[in-house]
Protein backbone atom coordinates (compact mmCIF):
# COMPACT_ATOMS: atom_id res chain seq x y z
CA UNK A 1 0.00 0.00 0.00
CA UNK A 2 1.36 3.42 -0.82
CA UNK A 3 2.99 5.45 1.85
CA UNK A 4 3.74 9.15 1.23
CA UNK A 5 6.93 10.51 2.80
CA UNK A 6 7.47 14.11 3.90
CA UNK A 7 10.52 15.55 2.23
CA UNK A 8 12.58 18.67 3.28
CA UNK A 9 11.95 20.12 -0.52
CA UNK A 10 8.17 20.72 0.80
CA UNK A 11 9.06 22.83 3.57
CA UNK A 12 8.05 26.03 3.48
CA UNK A 13 9.68 27.81 5.94
CA UNK A 14 6.69 28.83 8.07
CA UNK A 15 5.99 26.70 10.93
CA UNK A 16 2.35 26.67 10.55
CA UNK A 17 1.63 26.21 7.37
CA UNK A 18 4.40 22.82 7.26
CA UNK A 19 2.79 21.37 10.19
CA UNK A 20 -0.44 21.39 8.52
CA UNK A 21 1.27 20.32 5.19
CA UNK A 22 2.70 17.26 7.26
CA UNK A 23 -0.91 16.45 8.59
CA UNK A 24 -2.33 16.07 5.17
CA UNK A 25 0.30 13.54 4.58
CA UNK A 26 -0.42 12.11 7.72
CA UNK A 27 -4.02 11.67 6.81
CA UNK A 28 -3.31 10.50 3.58
CA UNK A 29 -1.19 7.93 5.08
CA UNK A 30 -3.74 6.79 7.45
CA UNK A 31 -6.22 6.49 4.87
CA UNK A 32 -3.93 4.00 3.02
CA UNK A 33 -3.08 1.75 6.04
CA UNK A 34 -7.13 1.49 7.01
CA UNK A 35 -7.45 -0.01 3.68
CA UNK A 36 -4.49 -1.94 3.32
CA UNK A 37 -5.81 -3.18 7.16
CA UNK A 38 -9.36 -4.59 5.64
CA UNK A 39 -11.08 -1.91 8.00
CA UNK A 40 -15.06 -1.69 7.30
CA UNK A 41 -16.62 0.74 4.35
CA UNK A 42 -17.63 3.02 7.08
CA UNK A 43 -13.98 3.23 8.43
CA UNK A 44 -12.68 3.71 5.34
CA UNK A 45 -14.83 6.54 4.63
CA UNK A 46 -14.31 8.20 7.97
CA UNK A 47 -10.49 8.60 7.55
CA UNK A 48 -11.23 9.66 3.57
CA UNK A 49 -13.29 11.95 5.06
CA UNK A 50 -10.68 13.33 7.79
CA UNK A 51 -8.88 13.54 4.82
CA UNK A 52 -11.31 16.07 3.03
CA UNK A 53 -11.83 18.22 5.44
CA UNK A 54 -8.34 18.94 6.46
CA UNK A 55 -7.55 19.64 2.91
CA UNK A 56 -10.80 22.65 2.82
CA UNK A 57 -9.68 23.81 6.52
CA UNK A 58 -5.68 24.47 5.22
CA UNK A 59 -6.95 26.25 2.18
CA UNK A 60 -8.93 28.31 4.20
CA UNK A 61 -6.08 28.99 6.75
CA UNK A 62 -3.33 29.13 4.49
CA UNK A 63 -5.98 31.83 2.49
CA UNK A 64 -6.27 34.04 5.81
CA UNK A 65 -2.31 33.56 6.19
CA UNK A 66 -1.62 34.82 2.62
CA UNK A 67 -3.92 37.78 2.92
CA UNK A 68 -2.22 39.30 6.07
CA UNK A 69 1.03 38.87 4.89
CA UNK A 70 -0.32 40.79 2.07
CA UNK A 71 1.32 38.07 -0.16
CA UNK A 72 1.37 38.83 -4.51
CA UNK A 73 -0.19 35.96 -5.27
CA UNK A 74 -3.18 35.08 -3.19
CA UNK A 75 -5.30 35.18 -5.86
CA UNK A 76 -3.79 32.86 -8.24
CA UNK A 77 -3.58 30.86 -5.09
CA UNK A 78 -7.48 30.90 -4.03
CA UNK A 79 -8.06 29.78 -7.87
CA UNK A 80 -5.65 26.57 -7.05
CA UNK A 81 -7.16 25.84 -4.16
CA UNK A 82 -11.03 25.54 -5.44
CA UNK A 83 -9.25 23.62 -8.55
CA UNK A 84 -8.15 21.59 -6.03
CA UNK A 85 -10.59 20.75 -3.80
CA UNK A 86 -12.91 20.36 -7.09
CA UNK A 87 -10.40 17.60 -7.86
CA UNK A 88 -9.93 15.75 -4.77
CA UNK A 89 -14.28 15.97 -4.51
CA UNK A 90 -14.60 14.43 -7.60
CA UNK A 91 -12.12 11.44 -6.57
CA UNK A 92 -14.48 11.13 -3.21
CA UNK A 93 -17.84 11.17 -5.39
CA UNK A 94 -15.96 8.47 -7.37
CA UNK A 95 -15.51 6.34 -4.77
CA UNK A 96 -19.00 7.08 -3.03
CA UNK A 97 -20.41 5.67 -5.92
CA UNK A 98 -18.94 2.32 -5.11
CA UNK A 99 -20.18 2.00 -1.76
CA UNK A 100 -17.09 2.95 0.14
CA UNK A 101 -15.43 -0.22 -0.76
CA UNK A 102 -11.41 -1.00 -0.24
CA UNK A 103 -10.50 -0.34 -3.90
CA UNK A 104 -7.29 -0.33 -5.82
CA UNK A 105 -8.21 2.54 -8.37
CA UNK A 106 -9.37 4.84 -5.39
CA UNK A 107 -6.25 4.23 -3.17
CA UNK A 108 -4.14 5.42 -6.23
CA UNK A 109 -6.09 8.00 -7.65
CA UNK A 110 -5.74 9.96 -4.63
CA UNK A 111 -1.93 8.71 -4.27
CA UNK A 112 -1.33 10.09 -7.85
CA UNK A 113 -3.18 13.46 -7.19
CA UNK A 114 -1.56 13.91 -3.91
CA UNK A 115 1.99 13.40 -5.88
CA UNK A 116 1.03 15.24 -9.08
CA UNK A 117 -1.33 17.98 -7.74
CA UNK A 118 -1.09 18.50 -3.87
CA UNK A 119 3.07 18.32 -3.28
CA UNK A 120 3.70 20.25 -6.38
CA UNK A 121 1.59 22.87 -4.37
CA UNK A 122 3.05 22.98 -1.79
CA UNK A 123 6.05 24.02 -3.75
CA UNK A 124 3.92 26.89 -5.00
CA UNK A 125 3.12 27.88 -1.27
CA UNK A 126 6.94 28.43 -1.21
CA UNK A 127 7.61 30.35 -3.60
CA UNK A 128 4.60 32.52 -2.42
CA UNK A 129 6.43 32.67 1.02
CA UNK A 130 9.55 33.34 -0.19
CA UNK A 131 8.02 36.56 -2.55
CA UNK A 132 6.77 37.74 0.59
CA UNK A 133 4.27 40.79 0.43
CA UNK A 134 3.90 43.24 -2.34
CA UNK A 135 2.05 44.00 -5.30
CA UNK A 136 2.06 41.87 -8.15
CA UNK A 137 4.31 43.58 -10.68
CA UNK A 138 3.75 44.79 -14.21
FE1 LIG B 1 -0.69 24.64 1.52
FE1 LIG C 1 -1.84 26.78 -1.06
Amino acid sequence: MPRLEWTDDLATGNVRVDAQHRQLIRFANLFFEAVAAGKEANILAEAFAMLATYIGEHFRDEEIFFRRMRARRLDDQRVEHVRLENEFQAIHAAWRAKGFAADRETVDSVKRWIETRLLPHMVFDRQVIAEGPGTPRG
